[in-house]
């Protein structure tokens, strides 16, 4: 099993560290009932602006109903396609538009983002990999699954045991293989004004 952990200039928890989106899944290791109840209790304890949970998800479990899950993996983009197939679970998080006041909801992706990634962490806790994915028709998942005018679907996630990269065709492993990289810490934190080192 291939690992990528993060390179930090100072500790950081193992999760975080832990944490990166494979594209290897092992089809043949479900996700647990338990496990999945874990996956949803950690998003749900997010914290959101005023309390407000502006977050909904959508879940497909291959091993329950692998009907749906087909439904949801043909919402992919063709190149998540290549590598998704494999991931016993779907996860779509979809985000209110506006506030309960009916005021545009400024913080609502923020906050699905937030419930979104204590999921992803959750998952790396239960020994499980979470890889987000952008690529997906959302018009089609809302089609598809009758998803309320007032939600906008943000982001699939696809879940599961990480296998090895030998599973993988030659252009999804090569991209596997690329190292993991972050913008340095003094170009992205600034102290007291923008642009000044922290
Ligand atoms: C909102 C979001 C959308 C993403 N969309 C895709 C995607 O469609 N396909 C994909 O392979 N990876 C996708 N990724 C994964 C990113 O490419 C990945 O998180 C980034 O390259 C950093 O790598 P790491 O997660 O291994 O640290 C997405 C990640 C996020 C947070």
């Amino acid at each position: 099993m291939l690992h990528k952990p993060a390179v930090t200039s100072a500790p950081i928890n193992d999760l975080m560290t832990k944490r990166w989106s494979t594209r290897a899944f092992d089809a043949s290791k479900p996700v647990t009932s338990t496990e999945l109840a874990a996956l949803l209790e950690a998003a749900r304890w997010a914290p959101s602006a005023n309390n407000s949970q502006p977050w909904r998800f959508l879940v497909w479990n291959k091993a329950t109903d692998e009907a749906s899950w087909r439904r949801a993996f043909e919402c992919l983009a063709p190149g998540n396609q290549a590598w998704a197939g494999n991931a016993p679970l779907l996860v779509l998080s979809c985000v209110a538009a506006t506030a309960p006041d009916g005021k545009p909801y400024r913080h609502g992706g923020h906050d699905t983002g937030m419930a979104t990634f204590s999921l992803m962490l959750q998952a790396v806790e239960l020994g499980l990999a979470a890889h987000a994915m952008a690529g997906f028709n959302a018009d089609k998942a809302r089609a598809e699954f009758g998803v309320p005018a007032e939600f906008t679907p943000m982001t699939m996630v696809a879940i599961g045991h990480q296998a090895a990269p030998e599973i993988l065709t030659d252009d999804v492993r090569a991209k596997e293989l690329v190292p993991r990289t972050r913008r340095a810490l003094a170009e992205t934190f600034f102290a007291g004004a923008w642009g000044k080192g922290a």
